[in-house]
């Protein structure tokens, strides 16, 4: 092989790589050149059969062309990727100011109830309060006992209580050890009290369940509890405070409410809450939401907490009511029927998250 004929194989390739439009075609010229059976590479196996002064001289130049070569490639690369780029920046243009495409995702919905834990949740936090949780399965001590509700208090029959197996009242277990279902989110109420020093103040959303079924009520449903403990909380600051909550949550300025005196064991004084349905297109009708009261001083004792130094206010929110009122949904029972057509119509889009300052249901 004559060092012309090198020169020649340069001058093919050269002319090859300059004459490459794509990324793609230009790989397919370095194979043909670098590759295991390229050009060069066979070049590389004469050695072999070369005498050996003959060989080392030539071995070097085609060092040298394979170099010259790697090089002409890997600039031609560096021109064909940037003007690859050029050309998708020019065509691919993203707008960032369209909506989200959704996909998919457009076909789930959020469940109303849980949309409505959300708002109320947002509503809560920008007031400074916490989320507190508990479980499902509480212990008869959490869920009435400590909450001043008796064995033989007539409380304990309206709650319609689910008891878990070898849990019945007639069963032999320690006293407040039986576990059940919780009848409300109260027991979070004493989780929280002690587990936490005051001040408190949480807000608890959960399931709760009753042994109860008819047109308005269903086994399993849904509450929020509120709790604030301090040194100085007064009635005053609890009718605030619900006021503000139900102007937010109902997107109103002004919201007519109705507080009535009402008996709550683990509350004195009591009040059950109503406001009127204008806050709906419904005026003149009362509409009860909620249970509130002063958190009783036995039940801050109960908790380990001095009940002469500390006071506060607790409340319980029916979920379920709530979301029907504000979305006008008419049944209770389709709220849990899981149907995806029910879904498709009441459900909210994954997306849209409910915030103060955008509007809780937009
Ligand atoms: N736990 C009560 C219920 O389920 C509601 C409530 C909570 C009342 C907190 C007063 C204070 O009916």
């Amino acid at each position: 092989m004559e060092a012309e004929a090198l020169t020649t194989i340069e001058t093919e390739l050269a002319g090859e790589i300059a004459g490459c439009d794509t990324l793609a075609s230009l790989d397919d010229v370095r194979v043909r050149a670098l590759g295991k059976k390229g050009r060069i590479s066979g070049l590389m196996q004469q050695l072999g059969s070369m005498a050996p002064d003959e060989r080392k001289a030539f071995g070097q130049a085609v060092n040298a062309l394979k170099t010259q070569i790697s090089g002409k490639l890997d600039t031609r690369r560096g021109e064909l990727t940037a003007k690859e780029l050029a050309n998708r920046l020019a065509t691919e243009r993203a707008d960032i100011t369209l909506p989200v495409r959704l996909g998919p995702l457009s076909e789930g919905r959020i469940h109303p109830v849980s949309q409505v834990f959300d708002e109320i949740s947002e509503i809560f936090a920008d007031m400074g309060f916490a989320i507190a949780e508990g479980p499902d399965i509480e212990t008869d001590d959490y869920n009435f006992e400590r909450l001043n509700i008796p064995s033989d208090h007539p409380a304990r029959q309206e709650h319609d209580t689910f008891y878990l197996s070898g849990s019945l009242p007639s069963d032999d277990v320690g006293d407040g050890m039986r576990k059940v279902l919780r009848t409300h989110t109260s027991p979070v109420q004493i989780r929280t009290m002690l587990n936490q020093k005051p001040p408190i103040r949480v807000i608890a959303p959960g399931r709760v369940y009753r042994s109860d079924s008819d047109q308005t009520h269903t086994p399993m449903f849904h509450q929020i509890e509120g709790l604030v403990i301090d040194e100085v909380t007064h009635l005053g600051h609890l009718k605030w405070c619900l006021e503000e909550f139900c102007k937010a949550f109902f997107e109103v300025d002004e919201v007519k409410m109705r507080f009535r005196a009402s008996h709550f064991p683990f509350t004195e004084p009591s009040m059950e809450v109503d406001v009127d349905a204008a806050a709906i297109g419904k005026p003149g009708q009362w509409l009860e939401i909620l249970g509130s009261g002063m958190v009783h001083p036995k039940v801050i004792a109960n908790c380990g907490l001095d009940p002469e130094k500390y006071q506060g206010f607790a409340f319980g929110v029916g979920l379920d009511r709530l979301t029907m009122l504000k979305y006008g949904i008419p049944d209770l029972r389709d709220m849990f029927s899981a149907d995806l057509r029910w879904m498709k119509h009441y459900g909210f889009l994954p997306m849209d998250m409910p915030t103060l300052a955008r509007g809780m249901s937009s």
